[in-house]
């Protein structure tokens, strides 16, 4: 089998090294590519030289540049991981896909604004560029034995789905997809959001709302609920998914991770082995997928079109709060409504201490 070339842009700095920005995300996904057979890391790219040149060191290779797209140029790999900062991943997308990249892994949130991450999917439509984003939650073995139990029909026909979570758009990025995925990657018929914006919170160079409350209804007729910030108590856990007859639940951080509640019965836990709603493991999952899909042909299921599907839900929570109403999906905005409502005044988060 012939290797494939994987090249990173954006590195990251350890963060138990002096001076790190953010969680060195690349050196996840660089340790996944470790793991697999025929597949060799052979540059990196990173404005920060120093950071490119600890990567190279820790994965042993030489090649690195300070400029991507020379980068691309040169090197031409087959695969491209991205872990730079959510602003960034649009721009470099395109790249990717106008020098012709077959696969690019980039991390999440998508893009910092709707139109952004629309045409990230159509560039890449348009080169066959493999795009996919790192939601790794799909993964884990709490999230995908969830998936099993409502295959199975454990609890009935799924009716609603509840998550709580930091925010909705940095974390929540996870948290949306997750529930998209419970329910089957259906598309939303609209979604209703309040928000607290009052004290800034910038997170990877994007702005966050600090408390949230957002419902929104499927096409099949599943209802949502999303809990952000002080409002996270309300849900209780990360993820719930209530039927007809009964109840599944995945822990935020306590353990049992995983457990039903079925009419008649008591709750009952479910083993998920040593895993939790976090592992190394699940990016590692991942990588060995979209390196699989690329060799076999087949599509991973962290695809740009689900991906786009959760931003949808993102933007269009902020842009309920600009409008004061629901909003009805498709989304019909290109920007972060987020970003231009405090652009405009409207919300005047106190700075950053
Ligand atoms: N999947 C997850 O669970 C998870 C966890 C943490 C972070 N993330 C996401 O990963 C992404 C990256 O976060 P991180 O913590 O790895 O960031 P980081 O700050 O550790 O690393 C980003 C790197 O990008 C480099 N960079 C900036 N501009 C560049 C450019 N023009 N060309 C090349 N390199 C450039 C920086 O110098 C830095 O080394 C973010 O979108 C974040 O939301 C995902």
């Amino acid at each position: 089998m012939s290797e494939l070339k994987v090249a990173f842009i954006g590195t990251g700095r350890l963060t138990e090294t002096p001076g790190a920005m953010g969680y060195a995300m690349a050196h996840m996904h660089a340790d996944g590519y470790r793991l697999l057979d025929d597949v060799e890391m052979v540059a990196c790219a990173d404005i920060v030289p120093e950071n490119a040149q600890a990567f190279a060191d820790k994965y042993e290779f030489t090649d690195i540049y300070t400029d991507y797209n020379e980068m691309l140029t040169s090197v031409k790999p087959d695969v491209v991981s991205i872990s730079t900062w959510p602003h960034l991943h649009a721009q470099m997308v395109l790249d990717c896909a106008a020098a012709g990249v077959p696969a690019v892994h980039c991390e999440k949130p998508m893009a910092h604004t709707f139109g952004a991450a629309k045409a990230m999917l159509a560039a890449c439509e348009e080169s066959g560029t493999r795009l996919t984003f790192n939601h790794q939650r799909r993964y884990g073995k709490p999230f995908y034995m969830a998936k099993e139990l409502l295959d199975d029909g454990a609890i009935g026909e799924l009716q609603k789905i509840e998550f709580g979570t930091s925010d909705l758009y940095d974390y929540g990025s996870h948290s949306w997809d997750m529930a998209n995925y419970f329910n089957d990657e259906c598309d939303t018929r609209w979604v209703l959001c309040g928000l607290d914006y009052s004290e800034e919170n910038v997170v990877f160079g994007a702005h966050n709302e600090n408390h949230s409350i957002a419902v929104w209804e499927y096409e099949n007729g599943v209802f949502g609920m999303a809990a952000g910030g002080d409002a996270t108590a309300l849900v209780g856990c990360h993820h719930r998914m209530v039927g007809t007859e009964g109840i599944i639940e995945i822990a935020r951080s306590n353990m049992p991770a995983l457990r039903v509640l079925r009419a008649g019965e008591d709750w009952k836990a479910i083993d998920t082995g040593d895993e939790g709603c976090h592992a190394a493991e699940f990016v590692y999952r991942c990588i060995a997928d979209i390196v699989d899909c690329l060799r076999t042909g087949g599509e991973s299921q962290m695809n740009a079109r689900n991906a786009l599907r959760a931003t949808e839900q993102i933007f269009a929570c902020w842009e309920s709060v600009r409008r004061r109403g629901m909003v009805t999906l498709p989304l019909d905005i290109e920007d972060n409504p987020l970003e231009a409502m405090i652009e405009a005044g409207d919300l005047k988060p106190a700075a950053q201490s």
